[in-house]
């Protein structure tokens, strides 16, 4: 079966066999019939490169359901289960009048896999609302909650990608957010030009949430049009010495400070200043508008992809002596 509808990417590789599950009973059995190693675990693909066939048992994470499950006057626990897409949870959590995923409107993907890299965006990180979340450990067949500290969560990171990765299905994700006097965070650059330039003075989370969509669609590729996995790669930290180094060519080169000693440096900015926003080969292209976010035009295969990532790559290294790390998980 094909799985090029399963990825934003939209690569059209195929799957051995494909198995949808819509609760904790049916994964279960799932792992109790087969080798957790002969399994791919597959939530919204929004975070996934596919460069061949996979020769296992595609596991469709389908559970949906949000519900209240602890609530005061000032703010509420919300849990939504692993298969609902992410941005319309945003939706349904503003609609509520719950704060406190506003920044993070139309990130693509599904709840389930939004812990595994920390989703992130204007000036917010989903890490800075999550209460907990529940997961499947595919040794013991049991449910395992972690709370915050036990998922380490770090840029674009967590325990997921890492010391645990592949052992454990999360099957829901819960959220403490604000029922009143919401902490806006509109700090971030382009988000508080946006709200000056539409004259709005005292936003609410619709404002903001609608003001991140309206800079999003604007930037970044709508996937169910242009194939994309948002930013390939992750925004290097480098040593200071270095951003010093480079400032001295470049002085308008935008940089956030780390710690004393360390600078993250925009990757799109030096994928930019590179020469190769908007640069295609055949339908494997640096997206014109971001050129953070590689895109399929169409046909492309994951190899191209890749193959377009490595020359990326190579023309940063050459030219500013970073190195890029892919944010995508590349199979
Ligand atoms: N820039 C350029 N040219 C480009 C792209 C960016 O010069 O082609 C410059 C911008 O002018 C700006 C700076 O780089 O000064 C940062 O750009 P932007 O605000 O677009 O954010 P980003 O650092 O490129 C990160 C996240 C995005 C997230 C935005 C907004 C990572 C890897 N990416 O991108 O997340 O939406 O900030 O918060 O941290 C994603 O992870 O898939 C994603 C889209």
């Amino acid at each position: 079966m094909s799985l090029k509808a399963f990825n934003t990417f939209g690569i059209d590789v195929t799957a051995r066999k494909f198995i949808s599950v819509e609760n904790v009973e049916e994964l279960r059995e799932v792992l109790k019939n087969n080798y957790a190693s002969d399994l791919f675990i597959l939530g919204g693909g929004s975070n996934m490169l596919l460069t061949q066939d996979i020769e296992k048992t595609v596991v469709h994470i389908d559970m949906k359901g949000i519900k209240i499950v602890e609530e005061s006057d000032a703010d509420v626990i919300v849990e939504a289960m692993a298969g609902e897409n992410w941005h319309e949870f945003v939706l349904f959590c503003i609609s509520e009048g719950f704060g406190g995923l506003e920044n993070l409107s139309l990130i693509p993907g599904n709840v389930g896999t939004a812990p595994i890299q920390n989703i992130g965006a204007y000036g917010v990180e989903m890490k800075d609302r999550f209460h907990q979340c529940t997961a499947l450990d595919t040794q013991t067949l049991e449910l395992r909650t972690f709370n915050r500290e036990e998922c380490k969560f770090g840029y674009r990171d967590s325990i997921f990608k890492n010391a645990e990765k592949g052992r454990y299905i999360i099957t829901t994700v819960n959220f403490r957010l604000t029922k009143k006097d919401h902490k806006l965070n509109t700090a971030y650059g382009s988000l508080d030009t946006y709200l000056q330039e539409k004259g709005i003075k005292e936003p609410g989370i619709r404002d903001v949430s609608e003001a991140v969509i309206a800079i999003r669609q604007s930037k970044l590729p709508d996937p169910k049009r242009i194939g994309n996995s948002g930013s390939f790669f992750k925004n290097p930290v480098v040593p200071r010495e270095i951003s010093v180094k480079l400032e001295r060519d470049y002085p308008e080169m935008p940089f956030y400070k780390i710690d004393e000693d360390h600078v993250k440096i925009p990757a799109g900015w030096l994928i930019d200043r590179a020469g190769l926003k908007g640069y295609r080969e055949g339908d494997a292209g640096v997206h014109s508008k971001q050129a953070l976010v590689l895109v399929n035009y169409g046909n492309a295969t994951g190899k191209d992809i890749l193959e377009l990532s490595g020359k990326v790559q190579k023309t940063v290294k050459e030219l500013f002596g970073i190195e890029l790390q892919p944010e995508v998980n590349i199979f």
